[in-house]
């Protein structure tokens, strides 16, 4: 097979013949992608080849040998380690030696192999799908992307749905697309929060337990505030562990008439931050940076606790996207960072929290009893409106589970029923 394009610089054509003892694995008899043409360029590190839909990928050396699809290196279980990246008889700078392809596969060799005639093979879909060009790169983020749902309508989905596979997914699907729905109908008996919670995902039972009730009650309130009628700001829950709980479930137990306010809130925080990374570029970098104090600490309450964290309020990746946030003014510490940082950090802070509250951006719901409401704890900011008795009662049980298990489980119900998932971003620091 000739290797060779004349008409790119700084490619060298050149003839590359194979000899190979290795079996090879053949994936792809009938490739949906067809490579037209590869070249490598002039140090032979890097091979570059012509799709025949017109993009080009490039692949270096070390890449293809660390990544080889033959039958010896590919991984075929979890855990197999074939190919030792360690192994000091591989040179730093691998060098292709000889190359070829055909529209399905390419078969590589190696400058000195640390195994004897050993062939580096791709299948041609297996290589575009893992082309890693920044064309390609990009889709796999812009294609989990959170899209902003409208604050004037709540999502509700009735909770006969999860009865049915099809009926959980798309419930799911909601929850991941718009940050939260209200579950309605549901049956008012004491833990059907846990009960439905566990049929999806593992329950996470940090510091309040399985099951946790929310209800005006002066001697609790001494512990927390959420169990009086106080308003309480927006926040995350439990910002105060490394990673805090992903969802959350509130179910109206009971929620009488004459109860005045204690509507629930919610913002998307991904949106808030996105918007003020566009209005205030270096705020926001301050907020990426500087680190606030979250903490537990009770040694004498029923169940002490010492739980304490620093972390920034805004976490980016490797593509500097945003992938999570912390946010929490109820369990913030004192502010303690060098001093330079401590004007840029309270101005970053009060921009962020102004933007936070935009009645634009906000999703408001009276609980009805009967109902539950279930958000990403990771994605959506939530805040209760302060409220009067009046002689009745408010009181919401409550529990949390695991946001990356409902993932998977999302995406292997939509396998399974035939859907067409792209795994979403859920804002647990990772944006695929
Ligand atoms: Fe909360």
């Amino acid at each position: 097979m000739m290797i060779s394009h004349p008409s790119s610089p700084g490619y060298q054509a050149s003839r590359w013949s194979i000899d190979s003892g290795v079996q090879l694995t053949g994936e792809s008899k009938m490739a949906d992608y067809e490579i037209r043409d590869v070249q490598a360029s002039s140090h032979k590190n890097i091979i570059q080849v012509y799709w025949e839909d017109g993009h080009v990928s490039r692949f270096h050396s070390c890449w293809l040998r660390f990544n080889c699809r033959c039958q010896i290196c590919k991984k075929i279980t979890v855990g197999q380690h074939n190919i030792d990246k360690s192994d000091p008889n591989f040179s730093d700078q691998l060098t292709i030696e000889n190359a070829e392809f055909t529209k399905s596969d390419v078969k590589l060799t190696i400058v000195r192999d640390v195994i004897k005639d050993h062939v580096t093979y791709f299948d041609a879909n297996w290589l575009r799908e893992y082309c890693y060009c920044d064309q390609c790169l990009r889709k796999i983020i812009t294609d989990r992307q959170m899209k902003f749902a409208d604050p004037r309508k709540i999502p509700k989905v009735d909770c006969n749905e999860l009865k049915s596979d099809e009926g959980t997914f798309r419930m799911i699907q909601k929850v991941f697309d718009v940050g939260f729905v209200i579950l309605t109908g549901v049956s008012q008996k004491e833990g059907s929060v846990v009960e439905i919670g566990e049929r999806l995902a593992p329950i996470v039972d940090q510091t309040y337990g399985k099951l946790f009730n929310v209800i005006d009650d002066p001697k609790a309130s001494k512990e927390n505030v959420a169990s009086s009628t106080i308003g309480l700001p927006f926040h995350t829950d439990q910002c105060h562990y490394e990673r805090g709980p992903g969802i959350q479930m509130l179910h109206a137990i009971q929620f009488d008439e004459c109860v005045e306010g204690g509507e629930s809130q919610l913002v998307d925080m991904f949106r808030v931050m996105e918007i003020f990374r566009k209005e205030s570029p270096a705020d926001f970098r301050v907020l990426t940076r500087v680190p606030i104090f979250f903490s537990t600490i009770d040694f004498k309450r029923k169940s002490p606790a010492y739980i304490k964290i620093r972390k920034p309020v805004i976490q980016l990746d490797y593509d500097d996207e945003v992938v999570a946030f912390n946010w929490n003014p109820g369990t913030e510490n004192v502010v303690q960072v060098h001093e330079d940082d401590v004007e840029p950090f309270y101005r970053a802070y009060r921009k962020l929290s102004q933007i936070l509250v935009r009645p634009e951006l906000m999703f408001q719901y009276r609980l009805r009893e009967g109902d539950m409401l279930f958000f990403n704890n990771r994605r959506m900011v939530h805040a209760r409106a302060a409220y009067k008795s009046n002689g009745g009662t408010r009181r919401l049980q409550g529990t949390y589970i695991d946001i990356e298990e409902l993932k998977s489980k999302y995406v292997v119900l939509g396998h399974k029923l035939g859907h067409n998932v792209i795994p979403p971003k859920i804002g647990n620091g990772c944006s695929i």
